[in-house]
């Protein structure tokens, strides 16, 4: 990573500050203007906080706990409710391709309005950041969690996790809701690949990095659960969704985990503890349940356990219209829910739309007893404690100095060696023959076909651009598989390229193609659109594996948030690998099938033979897979120059 501007060398920088404050503070104190201790940087920010809670009306405090989406947020709206957030939700962006300028203008413009307001508290503005800045054209697109646990690099997620924060700074945006430590146990599930892994230990360690990734390193004396921001080129994080999300029925996204408190605690909680030990700013509470209690409304494990045990003292956001999914059907008895959200401990709420409601009705609450006022204070406290802890009150503006680091270079090579290091080699060679991998550099002509071979937005998977994601090469800047492939052969190599190339075509030349490399998978999905009971390879996959395979020595790269169903057709293919969703360094792969790199990742989930045998996880005594957790053939690098 470059070494930070000069302007950010501390010990100069600081002590400039300091002695401007000084002389400002004296300034203050001559001109007989009133002393404002929250807004004395110098002081603790335990006082800081009590001193502007005691200022504040209850109108400006439920402006706090709300956070509304971008689209809403005109100055007006953010004045007249005094909201204290603002989010894009996926996909909600200025314009389809709006530069970093573009984004810190509409950030700096929602600061001004709420700096206009008579306390001036700073808005925090959130975006899902969790692959990169990945709603942001031209950002770079960093492979997904499920790929990342492949790699079992930590150093490695920590970087990205800076650069994910430099990209986010770059468009003015200080928080990411990130990281998803979801423990993932059932690839049913559509939110799979947000998961670095199914087994508790790996997400642990991943936790453990990103979130100081993100928000920098606390100090070794850091008191436990206390938010840590290092400065203004990191980001606050959101460890998300609490608790238990990745241990539905089936899979099912949004429902019901149904496990013993010991068997909660073991599999899911420890990721929350490392996040919390990190200095992790929020975390996002799950739409699921758990043995039928509904996240939101669950004050035993977000009050009693993660914030008086845990110690967690940043803020516990909603998830998206979460108040609303209370009830079935959606936004019914919405004053209850509101009741029982801010009960369970809840102390922001993600209200992108519906926040004139949502602010009357916790205002009668609070008016009425309902809702006691030192609940109400708890969760202010909080935000107000993140917002000083990072310096918004300080450093409320975008820095127009960073939006150079949007799709830097440097975190797009970080991002190629991510993908180097995702890739899960499951077979080399057929029965006893040598094996294929690395691929000839030299040869005379190859194949390269499937639906993912030439498509950006296939290998970057969901929440990339949109909130679903898109297909695509147009959606963004970045390398496809095919262009990086071409770019790795000789110009002496012919490429026939062609997503599902008919069988009389392959066998009229297969005799001239020393290979071929099929790249198949599935398209982008999130959310409850990604729950998939059959994980079959959608179609024309397994029809172009088998065509192709069936005449021409073959390579099948499987894109994919999540193991499928491979067992059918693996005895055809002469090599296999696992790429995951590899965002868009497209380079990566290539640099590993042609031997500049080995192959070094190892499997971060179970891979099964059949559906039925689900869920299947490391540990089980029932476990019987096709590639167990941690399989991963490896190949050395071998120079083809
Ligand atoms: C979504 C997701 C959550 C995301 C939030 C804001 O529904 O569940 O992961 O951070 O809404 O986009």
């Amino acid at each position: 990573m470059r070494a930070a501007p000069t302007m950010w060398r501390w010990p100069a920088a600081a002590a400039a500050a300091w002695l401007l404050l000084a002389v400002l503070l004296s300034a203050v104190a001559a001109t007989g203007a009133e002393y404002v201790k929250y807004k004395d940087p110098t002081q603790p920010i335990g006082e800081r906080v009590d001193d502007l809670l005691s200022r504040m009306t209850l109108a400006e405090k439920i402006g706090q706990m709300s956070q509304i989406e971008r689209a809403n947020a005109s100055s007006s709206v953010i004045q007249k409710y005094f909201v204290g957030s603002v989010l894009s939700g996926g996909g909600s962006v200025p314009s389809e391709k709006a530069t970093a300028a573009q984004w810190q203008q509409v950030v700096t413009k929602m600061q001004k309005a709420a700096l206009k307001t008579r306390l001036g508290i700073p808005i925090l503005y959130g975006i899902d950041a969790v692959h990169g800045n990945n709603n942001v054209y031209n950002a770079t697109i960093f492979p997904h969690n499920v790929g990342l646990g492949a790699t079992r690099d930590p150093k490695l997620v920590k970087r990205i996790g800076h650069a994910t924060a430099l990209e986010s700074r770059a468009t003015g945006i200080p928080y990411a809701f990130a990281p998803c430590v979801a423990v993932c146990r059932d690839p049913r599930w559509g939110r799979c690949y947000e998961s670095y892994s199914e087994e508790t230990k790996l997400v642990q360690l991943m936790a453990s990095a990103i979130v100081p990734g993100l928000q920098g390193d606390p100090p070794a004396n850091h008191p436990k659960g206390t938010p840590f921001v290092a400065g203004p080129m990191n980001v606050a994080g959101c460890a998300k969704h609490y608790v238990g999300d990745g241990g539905t029925r089936r899979g099912i996204n949004e429902n019901n985990t149904v496990l013993s408190f010991h068997d909660l605690m073991r599999i899911h909680m420890p990721p929350y503890d490392d996040a919390v030990i990190k200095g992790v700013a929020s975390v996002m509470i799950s739409y699921s349940s758990w043995n039928g209690v509904k996240m939101h409304e669950n004050r035993f494990l977000v009050t009693d356990m993660l914030k008086n045990k845990m110690h967690f003292r940043g803020f516990v956001i909603t998830d998206w219209q979460a108040v609303d999914r209370i009830t079935t059907p959606p936004h019914q008895h919405y004053y209850h829910s509101i009741q029982e959200t801010i009960h369970a401990g809840i102390d922001m709420v993600m209200i992108p739309y519906d926040y004139p409601e949502f602010v009357a009705d916790l205002t009668s609450q609070v008016s009425k007893g309902t809702i006691r006022m030192d609940r109400i204070n708890d969760a202010v406290s909080r935000i107000l404690r993140v917002k000083f802890a990072m310096g918004l009150f300080e450093n409320p503006f975008p820095d127009h100095r960073l939006t150079g680091e949007l799709g830097h270079k440097e975190h797009r090579e970080i991002a190629r060696e991510a993908v180097r290091k995702s890739l899960v080699l499951l077979k080399n060679g057929k029965g006893g023959q040598k094996p294929v991998l690395p691929l000839s550099k030299k040869a005379s002509k190859i194949l390269v076909a499937g639906s993912h071979a030439h498509n950006l937005g296939f290998q970057c998977g969901g929440w990339t651009k949109s909130w679903q994601g898109q297909g695509g090469n147009n959606i963004t800047a970045g390398t496809t598989i095919l262009e990086a492939i071409k770019s790795a052969v000789g110009n002496t190599t012919v490429i026939d390229h062609a997503e599902h190339p008919d069988k009389s075509s392959i066998a009229k030349d297969a005799s001239e193609y020393e290979y071929a490399v099929v790249v198949v998978g599935e398209p982008p999905y999130a959310e409850t659109a990604g729950d998939n009971q059959n994980l079959t390879i959608p179609s024309p996959g397994p029809e172009v594996i088998k065509d192709v395979c069936g005449l021409v020595k073959c390579v099948v790269v499987l894109v994919s948030g999540r193991p499928l169903v491979v067992e059918p057709y693996i005895g055809s293919m002469d090599a296999l690998v696992a790429a995951w969703l590899p965002g868009t360094e497209g380079h990566g792969v290539a640099d590993v099938l042609f031997g500049d790199y080995g192959f070094t990742g190892k499997l971060p989930r179970t891979w099964f033979k059949a559906v039925d045998q689900l869920p299947m996880n490391y540990g089980d005594k029932r476990y019987d897979p096709l590639f167990p957790f941690g399989f991963g053939l490896t190949t050395k690098p071998t120079s083809q120059s």
